[in-house]
C-alpha cells in the first residue's frame, strides 16, 4: 500500500472573498475553510478577508461565518472555529468604485502582518460583477511583484462566448495567465477526477469506450433543491449556463477524451478542448427541452414573467473521431425528485437479436452523487432451454479512502500551492460556450412567454418532452435513483 500524502497549505496566505455576504460563500466556501482548519491543513499564518457591498463589522461577519458552519456541520469543534474566527475580517465596499478599492488596500495592509505571502482574490459573485472587480483590482494595483495576486473565478465565466472573450481581454490587461484560476468545483470532486483515473487504470474501459461499442451516453445533474435563495444569480443565468455549460460538459470531457500518454496538465487540457470543440447540438428545435418548475415564479426575487429555464434535457453530437455518431444525452434540473449526479454508458447489442427481443443493454453506471458507485449490468440466461435472460448488476459504492476533502477545500489547497492542474483554461471555456450559445437564442427576451418553456411539477423528473427526446431515438433515460438516501434530500 502506498503511503497516503495529505496535502496541507504551507505558505502564509490572504484569501480575499469578493461576495463574502452571498450564498455561494456561505454554502460552499466557508465550510471548506472550516474543513481545512479542522483537518489541520492551514498554515500558522493566514487571513481571510471578506469584501462585499453589505455593510458589516468584523464581528457580524464572524458571527455569520459561525452560523453557516453550525448549520452545515453536525459536530463543530468550537476551539478550531474560534481560532479561525480570529483570522476573519470584513471590509464593505462597492464593486465599481475605485475609492473603495483604495480604502480596501489600506485596510488589507493593516490586517496582513507580513507582505511576503500568497494573496488570493476569490470571486464569489455573479458574473455580472466580474468586470468591475477585475478592472479596479488592476487599476488600484492590488497586484504587486512582492505580493502577486491569484484570481479565482467561479463558473460561469461570462454569459456567452462574446462576454467571456471580453472578460478575458480585461484580465489579460492586468494579469498574467499563471495568476488566473478558472474554477469549476466539479473538477475538485474526487468522483469526477476518478472518471479519468478509472479509464487510465482499467484497459477494459479504454477498449470498450468508443463508437464501435457504445450506443449512447447519458449524463445527469439532477437536484432536489430549488434555487436556494439565489434568485439574482440564477434568474440571470438559468440551468444551461449554471450546470450544462460547465459541470456536465466537463464530466463529458473526462469520459470521452483521448487519454494522452503523458498525463501532463497541458496534454489533458488539450484533449479536453478537442472534445469540447467537437460537440454540437444538431437541431436546436428538436434536440433541446427546456422547463421551469411550477413554483419558480413564486420564489422571492424572481420576476413574475421570468422565462429562465430551471430544467434542460439535450441531445448532443460529437465529431470527435472516437465518438462520431454516438448520441450524448444530458439532463439537469432543479426541484426534481432527487439529487442525482451520474453517468450512464449503454452498449450496443452484439447483433440484431432475433429471439432476444426487449433485452436491456449492457450498461455501466457511474454514480457521482449522493455517493460514488460503479455498476456493471450484464445479462445472464435463466436456467433451461429457453433464451430468457435476466439482468445481473454487479458493483458497489466506493468510499474515499485516501486524502478525502470536499471539492472547495481541495481546490483551495491547490490554489495556495500554485497548482493549476484542476482548473480550466480559456480554450475550454470558449469551446463550451460555442456548444450552449445557440440554445440561448431559442427564445428572445421580448417574447411574452417562450413557447418552448415547459412547466413541470416539483418532485418530478421534469417535463414529459424530455422522455420523448431520447425515446424518439429508441433509447430511454436510465434512472437509478438511490433509495431512502436522506443525505441530500
Ligand atoms: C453550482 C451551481 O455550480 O453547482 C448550483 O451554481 C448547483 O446551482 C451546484 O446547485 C451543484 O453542485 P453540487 O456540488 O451540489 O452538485
Amino acid at each position: 500500500m502506498n503511503e497516503i500524502i495529505f496535502k496541507k497549505a504551507n505558505s502564509p496566505f490572504t484569501l480575499i472573498i469578493f461576495g463574502a455576504s452571498g450564498s455561494l460563500a456561505r454554502l460552499k466556501l466557508f465550510p471548506a475553510i472550516y474543513e481545512l482548519a479542522k483537518e489541520n491543513r492551514m498554515p500558522a499564518e493566514y487571513k481571510i478577508v471578506g469584501y462585499a457591498r453589505t455593510p458589516m463589522t468584523n464581528e457580524e461577519f464572524r458571527s455569520n461565518f459561525e452560523k453557516s458552519i453550525k448549520k452545515k456541520e453536525k459536530h463543530v469543534d468550537q476551539k478550531v472555529l474560534n481560532q479561525l474566527l480570529e483570522n476573519l475580517f470584513y471590509v464593505a465596499g462597492q464593486y465599481d468604485q475605485e475609492d473603495d478599492y483604495i480604502n480596501f488596500r489600506k485596510e488589507l495592509k493593516k490586517i496582513e502582518k507580513t507582505r511576503n505571502r500568497v494573496r488570493i482574490a476569490y470571486f464569489s459573485v455573479p458574473p455580472m460583477a466580474f468586470k468591475s472587480i477585475f478592472k479596479n483590482l488592476g487599476i488600484v494595483n492590488f497586484n504587486t511583484k512582492k505580493t502577486p495576486l491569484r484570481l479565482v473565478i467561479e463558473k460561469p465565466f461570462g454569459y456567452d462566448l462574446r462576454s467571456a472573450k471580453k472578460l478575458q481581454k480585461i484580465l489579460k490587461k492586468y494579469f498574467e495567465s499563471e495568476q488566473i484560476y478558472l474554477l469549476d468545483h466539479y473538477l475538485g470532486k474526487e468522483a469526477v477526477s476518478n472518471l479519468l483515473s478509472l479509464r487510465y487504470a482499467n484497459p477494459i474501459l479504454t477498449t470498450l469506450m468508443d463508437k464501435k461499442y457504445v450506443s449512447n451516453i447519458q449524463i445527469f445533474g439532477l437536484e432536489k433543491s430549488g434555487i436556494e435563495g439565489r434568485s439574482n444569480y440564477f434568474d440571470h443565468v438559468g440551468i444551461i449556463r449554471d450546470m450544462v455549460q460547465s459541470h456536465l460538459l466537463q464530466i463529458l470531457t473526462y469520459l470521452t477524451m483521448y487519454l494522452p500518454e503523458q498525463e501532463t496538465d497541458e496534454a489533458i487540457h488539450h484533449e479536453k478542448a478537442r472534445v469540447l470543440d467537437s460537440i454540437r447540438i444538431k437541431n436546436i428545435k428538436t434536440d433541446v427541452v427546456r422547463g421551469q418548475y411550477k413554483k419558480y415564479l413564486d420564489e422571492p426575487g424572481i420576476p413574475k414573467d421570468s422565462q429562465t429555464e430551471t430544467f434542460a434535457a439535450l441531445k448532443l453530437e460529437m465529431k470527435h473521431p472516437l465518438w462520431r455518431g454516438v448520441p450524448i444525452y444530458m439532463m439537469a434540473g432543479k426541484a426534481l425528485k432527487q439529487k442525482w449526479t451520474a453517468v450512464v454508458i449503454e452498449f450496443k447489442p452484439r447483433k440484431p437479436q432475433k429471439n432476444r427481443k426487449n433485452l436491456p443493454p449492457n450498461r455501466i453506471l457511474i454514480q457521482l452523487q449522493p455517493y460514488e458507485k460503479i455498476e456493471l449490468s450484464l445479462l445472464t440466461k435463466l436456467g433451461g432451454k429457453t433464451f430468457d435472460f435476466h439482468e445481473l448488476t454487479t458493483g458497489r459504492p466506493i468510499y474515499c479512502s485516501g486524502d478525502c476533502l470536499t471539492e472547495h477545500g481541495r481546490l483551495l489547497l491547490d490554489i495556495i500551492a500554485g497548482d493549476r492542474g484542476l482548473f480550466l483554461n480559456f480554450e475550454e471555456i470558449f469551446a463550451a460556450w460555442v456548444v450552449t450559445d445557440p440554445i440561448q437564442k431559442m427564445c428572445s427576451k421580448k417574447q411574452k412567454r417562450c413557447k418552448d418553456l415547459l412547466i413541470y411539477d416539483e418532485d418530478s423528473l421534469g417535463p414529459k418532452a424530455a422522455d420523448d427526446l431520447i425515446e424518439n431515438d429508441g433509447f430511454s433515460w436510465f434512472y437509478s435513483l438511490p433509495k431512502n438516501d436522506k443525505s441530500n434530500l
